[in-house]
């Protein structure tokens, strides 16, 4: 069993610091990446560690890790290769990209090759489809590959090269990616990719251009502010706001008009309650949700108590025992089928003999 290093436990508190007191189990997706980034993958016991950070149940855990394709559930090589074959990619070469790739690799979907180096996955939209056929390394795109690139980039990752994507930042291991997936900031020169958007993505836009078409009031010139000159802009808006003179008060009428007798003033209804509700917290809140909604299964929890399993089954087998008991001694198909009547009529007249058919 995995002890996790006291770096992973000190990035945890951090993580599970950013979220409210009693929204902690919102960090279970960056503590996931986390103990992916230590072991390369969600083992039972990064499982065991994010439910003991969290106080939830493996369970718990267990359904969320399994949800999302991102977590993996076996060790996984150093370089995560997606490659797309959705439709657009599909009917681009895709395939044949991913097909050339296992062929050469000696791996089918999810498989890593024997020197641990490459996992290699068949992906459902890389959301990269002006670019297709595409394909992944942790997360990092490489535009337009066909199977002779796809094989160069593979063959360069296996030999030790760290191949530079088309576009994002330079490549890093699945557990450094799994560490800046965490939120945590990759300090390696290069780690973060700048640059503007790609040809095929401003194909709409330069078609727009060229045929006159314009959206009614926008200005393509529009610059496209800094964080800082944002920031700076909405400062000097709040101060302004500020600044602006108090609206006047408008003095109230020294009499007040008596309404008539049997009349509801407007605005001097009294409400029933002049209490208001106490906010209750969202623990408490949850506890009453839970008071009142019995489980819809079998009333066991669904965590992982020791020998839980064990017992339902136990529990399982006495049940089927104690029902075939009552039964009696099992009678072979043929003759059942032959004992049974036939028809609703001949049910009822089972029933009307004292039968216990019905
Ligand atoms: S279909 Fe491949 S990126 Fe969308």
């Amino acid at each position: 069993m995995t002890t996790f290093t006291e770096q992973t436990r000190e990035r945890a508190r951090e993580i599970v610091a950013r979220y409210p007191a009693d929204r902690s189990r919102s960090a279970l997706l960056p503590l996931l990446h986390l103990v992916q980034s230590e072991e390369g993958y969600v083992s039972p016991a990064g499982v065991e560690f994010c439910a003991e950070v969290l106080g939830l149940n493996k369970a718990q855990v267990g359904a969320v890790a399994t949800f999302y394709t991102m977590y993996k559930r076996r060790p996984t090589g150093d370089y995560l290769v997606s490659v797309c074959t959705n439709t657009m990619c599909n009917v681009l070469g895709g395939q044949e990209v991913y097909d050339t790739l296992a062929e050469h690799l000696g791996v089918g979907h999810d498989e890593t090759t024997a020197d641990g180096k490459v996992t290699l996955e068949h992906a459902e939209c890389l959301a990269a489809c002006d670019y297709g056929p595409v394909m992944t390394v942790n997360y990092d795109f490489f535009d337009g590959v066909d199977p002779q690139t796809a094989l160069g980039v593979v063959e360069e990752l296996r030999s030790g090269g760290r191949p530079m994507p088309t576009r994002g930042a330079r490549l890093c291991t699945l557990k450094e990616m799994a560490v800046q997936l965490a939120g945590f900031a990759d300090e390696r020169e290069g780690a973060v990719a700048d640059g503007g958007p790609g040809e095929p993505s401003l194909r709409g836009l330069r078609l727009a251009e060229q045929h006159g078409i314009s959206v009614p009031g926008y200005d393509p010139n529009t610059p496209i502010r800094s964080k800082a000159e944002a920031d700076a802009a909405a400062a000097r808006a709040k101060a302004a706001e500020q600044a602006k003179p108090a609206p006047a008060v408008k003095p109230e009428p020294a009499v007040k008009p008596e309404p008539a007798a049997g009349a509801e003033a407007p605005g001097t209804r009294i409400p029933a309650d002049p209490t208001p509700p106490a906010p209750r917290d969202a623990q408490e809140a949850e506890a009453a949700g839970v008071a009142a909604n019995a489980p819809a299964g079998d009333r066991k929890p669904a965590g992982d108590e020791a020998g839980a399993q064990e017992r339902s089954l136990k529990e399982a087998e006495a049940s089927a025992g104690a029902r075939s008991a009552l039964a009696g001694p099992s009678r072979p198909r043929e003759e059942r089928a032959e004992r049974a009547p036939q028809s609703r009529a001949e049910n009822r007249a089972v029933a009307s003999e004292g039968g216990t058919q019905k």
